[in-house]
């Protein structure tokens, strides 16, 4: 009874602060860059792993005519709707430079730049934020296939990389400063996940970024906060860091910290010390005394490897309960992790990676984790939150939930075989043998590649 009181005091302070303008987002991952393994279907036809390679394998017109396709049906207008009808209310797009500007010797095709208008027009319509990010740089500012080129980090050892990379910045600040756009874009994030190693240092990092810095005030007109991205340092690094040169005005800026427990070294934590960690999170993004920068969780998923006793993606059994009461947790855990709940703190929100694939993996497809009631339908809406949170902010793990049964509309439940994009409720990979193979593998290729390059 008490511990219920409880509840409902912090739930009652948790609803006034979530009148604010707590980010609540989802990202719209591999359309505008695409991944292997959120779109197999699109990789059939080659032994390609990213999207460098896939062009080249193509041939410029094949590709175009195939990204073409998949630009115009992997999002739609839909899909900003059941996002916005998820108590959602903002989007982080994914976008490679070639987008902007490509030379012909790069086997990438242009042609994303409309959808991504698109997308902004749809979600000012919606009253959506959206916030553009550099996910792929040339020469790759982490090897990964989420830069577009698995391979060496060569972009700091190019200036003409970075100067094309700013160029890039220049031109999305330039084109969604305009007033058509309404301002809803309301940050530009510089480079995503930049991979520091032998040949990218922090001092080229921080030069890179007061090169953005000074880029996006000159056309931005004071419209857009600056995102950075933490390059796996924490925020606590970046407290107090001025992207700005002495003297010049500048915008607001931004960090943005990841939070993975499906990669090395956080891949094998029990179900235990995940919630220990998110809590720690949790402690250092809501404190005042540490002079950090406001912060966003630009990424984060519901996937915590493959130990004994925890949910991962090849135990797609939708009619597991102890799975699904275990993603409620730990998605309970996060938000109340990654959203403030008092004032002045660094936390601005979140981004979940992501909304969908092409067939919904459990622990990363929001849409999924509504269809499969592991995510709630309102997001927004703080009576739908069922774990009570502690004085500290973090959830009450202890507390006696069960997932109830799976309604019978939901996705895991029926028969929803078959293939093709944007149906909801959302294609369940488990009930797509066909697919299932060669998903798998190249799921598994990816987290070994992310493995090894880590
Ligand atoms: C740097 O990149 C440009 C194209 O972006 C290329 O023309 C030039 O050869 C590169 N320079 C070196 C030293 O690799
Ligand atoms: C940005 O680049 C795109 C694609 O090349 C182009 O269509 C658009 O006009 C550019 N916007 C600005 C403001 O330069
Ligand atoms: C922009 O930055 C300001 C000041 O740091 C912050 O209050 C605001 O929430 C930020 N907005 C977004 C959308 O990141
Ligand atoms: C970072 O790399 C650049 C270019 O190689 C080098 O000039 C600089 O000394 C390095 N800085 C640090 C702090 O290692
Ligand atoms: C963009 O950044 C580069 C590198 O720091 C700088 O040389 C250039 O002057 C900047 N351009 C603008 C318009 O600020
Ligand atoms: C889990 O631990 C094993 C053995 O140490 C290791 O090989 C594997 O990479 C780890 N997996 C993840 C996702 O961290
Ligand atoms: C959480 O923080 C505490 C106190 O700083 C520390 O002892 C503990 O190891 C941390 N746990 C995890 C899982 O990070
Ligand atoms: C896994 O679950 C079983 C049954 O609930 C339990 O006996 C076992 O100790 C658990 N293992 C771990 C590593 O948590
Ligand atoms: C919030 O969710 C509760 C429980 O599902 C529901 O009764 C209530 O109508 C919702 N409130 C709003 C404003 O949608
Ligand atoms: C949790 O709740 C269920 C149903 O209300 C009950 O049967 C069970 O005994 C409870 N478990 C604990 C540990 O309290």
């Amino acid at each position: 009874m008490h511990q219920l009181f409880h509840h409902l005091l912090l739930a009652t302070s948790l609803v006034a602060i979530a009148s604010g303008n707590v980010i609540r987002g989802v990202n719209l991952g591999g359309w505008l860059l695409v991944e292997q393994w959120m779109t197999p279907s699109l990789f059939y036809d080659t032994t390609a792993a990213d999207e460098w390679h896939l062009c080249n394998q193509l041939g410029k017109e094949a590709c175009l005519g195939l990204l073409q396709d998949h630009w115009s049906t992997f999002y739609t207008r839909d899909d900003l709707v059941a996002i916005q009808a998820a108590g959602l209310n903002a989007v982080r797009i994914p976008i490679g430079y070639w987008a902007v500007d490509l030379l012909d010797y790069e086997p990438y095709v242009s042609g994303q730049f409309p959808y991504l208008i698109q997308a902004v027009n749809w979600a000012q319509e919606l009253g959506l934020t959206v916030l553009i990010d550099l996910h792929g740089a040339p020469g790759s500012q982490n090897g990964q296939d989420n830069s577009g080129l698995i391979g060496p980090v060569l972009f700091a050892t190019n200036s003409s990389n970075i100067d094309r990379s700013l160029n890039v910045i220049r031109n999305l600040t330039q084109e969604f400063s305009q007033s058509q756009y309404g301002g809803v874009v309301t940050s530009i994030e510089l480079l995503n996940e930049p991979r520091l190693g032998n040949t990218f240092n922090m001092s080229q990092l921080k030069s890179f970024y007061s090169g953005g810095m000074s880029n996006m005030t000159s056309v931005s007109h004071g419209q857009m906060n600056m995102t950075i991205h933490d390059a796996f340092w924490g925020p606590q690094y970046w407290a107090g860091y001025d992207p700005s040169s002495s003297g010049e005005s500048s915008i607001p800026t931004v960090i943005d910290t990841h939070q993975y427990y499906a990669f090395p070294p956080l891949g094998n934590l029990t179900h235990h010390a995940i919630l220990q960690s998110i809590c720690n999170i949790s402690y250092l993004l809501k404190s005042t005394d540490l002079n950090l920068l406001p912060t966003v969780v630009g990424e984060w998923s519901l996937e915590s490897g493959n130990p004994p006793n925890t949910s991962s993606s090849d135990q797609n059994d939708g009619d597991d309960t102890a799975k699904r009461t275990w993603l409620r947790l730990m998605f309970e855990a996060q938000l109340a992790a990654y959203e403030p709940n008092g004032p002045g703190q660094p936390s601005l929100g979140w981004y979940f990676w992501s909304w969908k694939q092409e067939w919904d993996i459990d622990t990363w497809s929001y849409r999924m984790g509504i269809g499969d009631g592991w995510i709630p339908s309102d997001v927004s809406n703080m009576s739908q939150r069922v774990y009570p949170l502690l004085s500290n902010g973090c959830v009450d793990a202890g507390f006696n939930y069960t997932a109830p049964p799976l309604s019978s509309g939901s996705s895991s439940g029926g028969g929803n075989g078959g293939g093709g994009y944007g149906g909801y409720p959302p294609y369940y990979y488990g009930s797509s043998p066909a697919k299932s193979a060669p998903f798998l593998l190249s799921f598994l290729l990816v987290m070994l590649t992310l493995y090894l390059t880590l």
